[in-house]
């Protein structure tokens, strides 16, 4: 915690945000000793600068890789900004005009920051609160022993703010920047700040969530040409106030509840991790076959329809079909030969079944007994019924006693459906043709296929009658009382 007997706190005339210079100069290349690479100059987006329309008041609280790169880039823009931290090492380094981390181009900006008078920090949260009118907070939220997020210098932090929010009679806006799990800025961070400022969220203070999306070693780059903005927020005033912040950065701004915008931090990761090993497991297993790897992969990535494409990446159903099942399966038969190690591959067969599974459990959690399945394909317009998901599923029903009836249009009546005869002769006794019987007789409808034959079972169906969703129908359906959806 701050301690009184290191000087780095500033006078508080040294801190009113009043005696700074208005007038933005933008950092100038030859500004700085070391020639730069591949830096596009700040507040330039197409090799247009950007007017700046006014100067923010903002505090940043933590200065680690996230804070230290925000108090730089926030007030090259030209906003005015007071960073806080603990640590007195890191708040010294930014009053003398360093960088406490190593990241390319950050020296130079702060160098430049704390020239221009824009930038202090302190080690006193409660007076950056005071003189600024939006805070960020960029405080670390390490893994706790069990793999969890550690929030307790998050929830600190948020009493410290609420503390100082009970002292101000302006109105304020908390950003919170720290990767969180999902729900915990309006369960936990909200209440607490509510709390300790005995304030009311949209009322007196306002809430956004913005996650960080830069990468250490490019992170100026990245500030300036994020990937994407994005902007939970508790209510419009405060989302009103925080998009100010992002005037001068490239990209829309993508404006979405405090939820998502807190997941979508994880799932990028999770992705990004995903992308590293698979790329990784494709390698050994390439190295092992003597086959070139980056050769492999360079044809992969020119597929920009099926494979580097949203394609095959939103929730649905669990894939099937003559190939990918099939192939998955090869790969893994082939590693294991080659005595190579590819779990994330292994898995993928194995998380297709938890899937089917998962849509099984959802029909037994409900008051049903008589279920049919619409569409038996694992797609729609094809009459192949190889490894079909929507099968598999017809089977486990029959096995665990459900009464059971499917409707496929594209399957002929002396398709085989399984192998074993006895089998093979109750799933072809459950074969419906007629949409009309179909709806009058089953409780519950699976809803594989997205075609007008589903359309009309679910236009008929009664509210009794239960429609389960494998495919995201449209947003009407979705809002219906009968209505189930797999995974949303
Ligand atoms: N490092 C990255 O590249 C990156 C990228 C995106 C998101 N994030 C997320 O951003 C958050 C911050 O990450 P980081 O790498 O900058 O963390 P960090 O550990 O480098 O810095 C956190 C800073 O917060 C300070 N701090 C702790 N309690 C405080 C308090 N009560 N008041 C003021 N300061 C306090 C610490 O002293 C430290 O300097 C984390 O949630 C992280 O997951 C990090």
């Amino acid at each position: 915690m701050f301690d009184p007997k290191l000087d780095v706190s500033i006078s508080e005339d040294d801190y009113s945000f009043e005696s700074y210079t208005t007038e933005y100069q933008p950092p100038q290349e030859s500004d700085y000793s070391t020639p730069y690479t591949s830096f596009t100059p700040p507040i330039t987006t197409n090799n247009k600068l950007i007017s700046k329309t006014e100067s923010l008041k903002i505090s940043i609280i933590g200065l680690g890789y996230v804070g230290s790169v925000s108090c730089a880039c926030f007030t090259s823009l030209g906003h005015q900004v007071i960073g806080v931290d603990p640590e007195l090492s890191k708040v010294n380094a930014i009053n003398e005009g360093h960088s406490p981390i190593v990241e390319p181009q950050l020296e130079e900006l702060l160098t430049e920051a704390h020239k221009s008078g824009k930038l202090k920090a302190t080690a006193d949260i409660e007076q950056a609160i005071h003189i600024s009118d939006i805070t960020l907070v960029s405080v670390g939220t390490p893994s706790k022993k069990d793999g969890g997020c550690d929030l307790s210098y998050l929830k600190a932090a948020s009493e410290q703010i609420g503390h100082a929010l009970a002292k101000k009679t302006s109105y304020h806006v908390v950003i919170f920047r720290s990767t969180v799990p999902p729900t915990t800025t309006n369960k936990i961070l909200i209440p607490l700040l509510e709390a300790s400022a005995n304030k009311i969220c949209g009322k007196d203070f306002g809430v956004c969530f913005n996650p960080e999306f830069l990468r250490e070693s490019t992170a100026i780059d990245d500030f300036y040409h994020p990937p994407k903005t994005v902007l939970g927020s508790y209510d419009n005033k405060s989302i009103e106030f925080a998009k100010r912040l992002y005037k001068g950065v490239e990209g829309d701004i993508i404006h979405t509840s405090i939820e998502a915008a807190e997941f979508v931090k994880y799932i990028d990761n999770t992705w990004h991790a995903l992308k590293v090993s698979f790329g990784n497991e494709v390698g050994r297993i390439c190295k092992a076959l003597e086959v070139d790897s980056h050769e492999v992969m360079d044809i992969f990535l020119q597929d920009t329809k099926l494979n580097i494409s949203p394609y095959y990446l939103k929730p649905g159903f669990a894939f099937g079909g003559s190939c990918l099942p099939k192939d998955t399966r090869g790969i893994v038969s082939m590693a294991k030969e080659l005595n190579v190690n590819i779990p994330i591959i292994e898995h993928i067969n194995q998380s297709n079944h938890f899937h089917i599974a998962h849509t099984m459990n959802m029909i037994e959690q409900l008051p049903v007994s008589k279920v049919a399945i619409v569409g038996l394909t694992f797609k729609a317009d094809t009459d192949d019924l190889r490894e079909s998901p929507s099968l598999e599923l017809l089977k486990q029903l029959l096995k665990k006693g459900y009464q059971v009836q499917f409707y496929d249009p594209c399957i002929a009546s002396d398709i085989p459906l399984d192998m074993d005869p006895e089998i093979n002769r109750q799933l072809n006794a459950a074969r419906c043709n007629s949409l009309s019987r179909l709806t009058k007789i089953n409780d519950a409808f699976v809803i594989t296929h997205k075609k007008s034959y589903s359309e009309k079972i679910i236009n008929n169906c009664s509210k009794d009658q239960h429609i389960i969703d494998v495919v995201h129908l449209t947003s009407t359906v979705r809002q219906s009382e009968n209505y189930h959806g797999l995974c949303w």
